[in-house]
């Protein structure tokens, strides 16, 4: 190729690039979603709102995991409950209902319409928003909710795309607002008592981890008209990869400092045959049922491995459809040894009670000595309340505690953002070949100089 043949090819390649037609190996280089937008108001980081003396909360969603929440919450000292919308007047009346019989002021309630919330974001005496609903409203809802004025706490998966994740990061950025995906398992004893140990140093350098959601739904595709299973299902026939990233990763990001020293690079990402549901369907179902005539393409098992910039290794698995026990693997590996949850066990060089070659499964001198300064002071209430375990209660306890006492919270937009994201780039990978996908930096480069999560006590 001559100079000028080349420069030709180049500029060429470069126009066809920012349109997006290239194809092959150009293509994940050029893609226009890795771009980085400009930031339009300033990093929150850190962000403290100003001190409230009560949280004025407003709940968005009460089906199945809504309603737990609103029972939470309303044993939270310092959180009033306002409001209350959901489309489905059954459930709605269930939180109402609940809420009464335990002589707490009846909250106002929003429905009639898919849009019935914004009435409710219009309301001055509300600070932060609870948002527990399907999947595709979690972004559009928490767009609007710091539009509004108030904070937005925002079930799992924070959001979809990659376009949505920064839109998220960019309104929460000009708004000055939290943006908080709230990943209950980060306040799992088992978790907390694992950050404690990484902090203290015990696994030495941190160099691999593994992370997981499986657990077996396929029953909740009988869940027709409400539920989880009405919405959640068809996932299965949209999105070839890991459809719900964030459980066993939250936990993960948090020991490696992800977003605080160091960050996700790029992932690639493979999925087996889509192959449970479709039977699962041909064994429960009429075979004219609809359940029968979808194609299901969320390959049954995808494994997808993510790369730090510090060179560290994840390995996230999601299976929510073959028959196995449950796991998030809970896998921390460091040049001093390694800890794997599901079931618990333990293996260190140095500091251990046993040989590095032999798991130790006994938890109890370990929890003696490394359980969570949070755990110490609230596990046993957060037992007595509940929530997989106490998680979703110290979760709660937590975020209040943080608003009624100036201080920033565990987890912020940028970290919902890249714990999320796995789902859209594990798709675009498993649809070409595993080929390798750059990680947005949500951060805009501020992960840098990020302080890591503290070990927090109070
Ligand atoms: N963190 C966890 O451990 C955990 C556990 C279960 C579910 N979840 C998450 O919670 C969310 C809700 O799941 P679920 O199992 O409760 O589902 P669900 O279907 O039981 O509840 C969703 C509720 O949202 C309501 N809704 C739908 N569109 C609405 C709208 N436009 N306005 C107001 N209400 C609307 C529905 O009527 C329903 O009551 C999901 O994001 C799911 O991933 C998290």
């Amino acid at each position: 190729m001559t100079n000028l043949n080349r420069r030709d090819f180049l500029k060429a390649a470069g126009v066809a690039a920012a349109a997006g037609v290239v194809s092959g190996c150009v293509q994940s280089k050029a893609d226009p979603l890795q771009t980085v937008p400009k930031r339009q108001g300033k990093s929150v980081i850190g962000l403290i709102a100003p001190k409230m003396d009560v949280v004025r909360v407003g709940f968005i969603g009460v089906g199945q995991r809504g309603y737990g929440h609103v029972k939470r919450m309303s044993h939270i000292d310092g959180a009033e409950i306002v409001a209350l919308c959901d489309t489905h007047d059954e459930v709605l009346q269930r939180s109402a209902n609940y809420l009464a019989e335990r002589g707490v002021k009846a909250p106002a309630l929003y429905q009639g319409s898919e849009l019935a919330y914004r009435e409710m974001l219009a309301r001055d005496d509300i600070d932060i928003v609870i948002i527990s609903t399907p999947w595709r409203w979690h972004a559009p809802m928490a767009v609007d909710t710091m539009e509004s004025g108030k904070h937005a706490f925002v079930e799992v998966p924070l959001a979809l795309t990659v376009e949505e994740m920064w839109q998220l990061v960019d309104t929460a950025e000009r708004t000055q607002k939290n943006c908080m995906m709230m990943e209950n398992v980060n306040y799992g004893r088992d978790e907390l008592m694992v950050l404690n140990m990484v902090r203290q140093g015990l696994f030495g350098e941190l160099l691999h981890g593994e992370a997981a959601y499986i657990h077996e739904l396929r029953w909740q595709m009988k869940e027709l008209e409400h539920k989880t299973g009405s919405w959640r299902t068809e996932w299965h026939t949209k999105r070839n990869g890991n459809l719900y990233p964030t459980h066993g990763l939250g936990p993960v990001s948090q020991y490696m400092n992800i977003n605080r020293g160091d960050r996700f690079d790029y992932l690639t990402s493979m999925s087996s045959p889509a192959l449970g549901r479709a039977a699962y369907a041909a064994r429960e179902f009429e075979p004219g049922h609809q359940r029968n005539q979808w194609q299901y393409v969320a390959g049954d098992m995808n494994t997808t491995l993510v790369k730090t910039v510090k060179g560290r290794s994840i390995m996230i698995q999601h299976d929510t459809t073959t028959p196995r026990p449950y796991s998030r693997h809970n896998l921390i590996q460091g040049t001093n040894g390694v800890f794997a949850g599901f079931p618990n066990r333990i293996a260190l060089e140095q500091g251990g009670t046993k040989s590095f070659h032999e798991w130790d499964e006994d938890m109890s001198a370990w929890y003696a000595k490394y359980d969570h300064p949070l755990w110490l002071k609230m596990g046993a209430e957060a037992e007595r309340n509940g929530g997989h375990g106490g998680m979703d209660f110290l979760m709660f306890w937590r975020m209040i505690y943080c608003l009624r006492n100036g201080e920033p919270l565990d987890q912020d937009v940028y970290d919902g953002a890249a714990w999320s994201v796995i789902s859209p780039l594990s798709a675009q990978s498993v649809a070409n070949r595993s080929e390798s996908v750059t990680i947005p930096d949500f951060t805009r480069g501020a992960w840098e100089s990020a302080k890591p999560l503290g070990i927090v006590g109070t």
